[in-house]
């Protein structure tokens, strides 16, 4: 199975799943990327089932709309009955690393928005410990050197991510070599330097559940 079969199959688990709490007022918050794409194009033949839906970055509203499901300011949505994104590593704890697509921080906010927050990817993303794929943080842009170099003395090699601009007019700095042996205690830290917008550790609120889809089938990090 290639990895895009992987994620079409996470994501058809996730739809499953999602599809019958889903009232026709009902409300979806939609991620970012490869893997939240492949749930986006399987969501497009269901749009009359539920209202709306909430999305964590341009591109995923866009692609929603291309399919003609109608997206909505997070500001109007009552509530969220779910949030569906994948991620960029996995632990058992379900907490995550997010933002390779440099959303991050609409994501964030986006699963703390929704009552239950959903993660689907394939198993190459499942790590014992967080920390071989880069922590994207997302900074104001005059105070990506007052950020990088509080990153430098908490141990971390600060990147500036290319020709990037995020969705919020900010930059992202791909951090490698951290240790997050305490996730929580990192992302508050990181939280914590002016002029840090958001960073892409997910563990003070993990998924709530992760779907793994692997050679071997389908399972559930509960
Ligand atoms: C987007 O900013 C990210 O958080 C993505 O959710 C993450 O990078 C996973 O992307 P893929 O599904 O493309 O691997």
């Amino acid at each position: 199975m290639s990895s895009d079969d992987l994620k079409r199959t996470a994501a058809k688990a996730a739809l499953e799943e999602v599809l019958p709490k889903l009232g026709r007022d009902g409300i979806i918050g939609i991620g970012t990327g490869s893997t939240a794409n492949c749930f986006i194009d399987l969501l497009a033949e269901h749009r009359g089932v539920f209202d709306a839906a909430v999305a964590s970055s341009d591109a995923s509203a866009a692609r929603l709309r291309q399919h003609g499901i109608a997206v909505i300011d997070l500001n109007a949505a009552a509530s969220i009955a779910v949030y569906i994104d994948g991620a960029d590593e996995v632990d058992p704890q379900r907490r995550l690393i997010k933002g390779g697509g440099g959303a991050l921080t609409r994501e964030k906010i986006c699963a703390a928005s929704a009552d239950e927050f959903i993660c689907i990817v394939d198993h190459t993303k499942v790590v014992d410990v967080l920390g071989t794929f880069a922590v994207p943080v997302e900074v104001i842009p005059m105070a990506r050197g007052l950020v990088g170099r509080a990153i430098v003395a908490a141990g971390g090699t600060p990147v500036l991510r290319e020709d990037f601009v995020t969705d919020n007019g900010n930059l992202i700095l791909d951090v490698y070599g951290l240790k997050l042996t305490d996730p929580a205690r990192m992302e508050t830290d990181l939280n914590n330097v002016v002029g840090t917008v958001c960073n892409g550790i997910f563990a003070a609120q993990a998924a709530d559940r992760v779907i793994v889809a692997g050679p071997e089938g389908t399972r559930w990090l509960t």
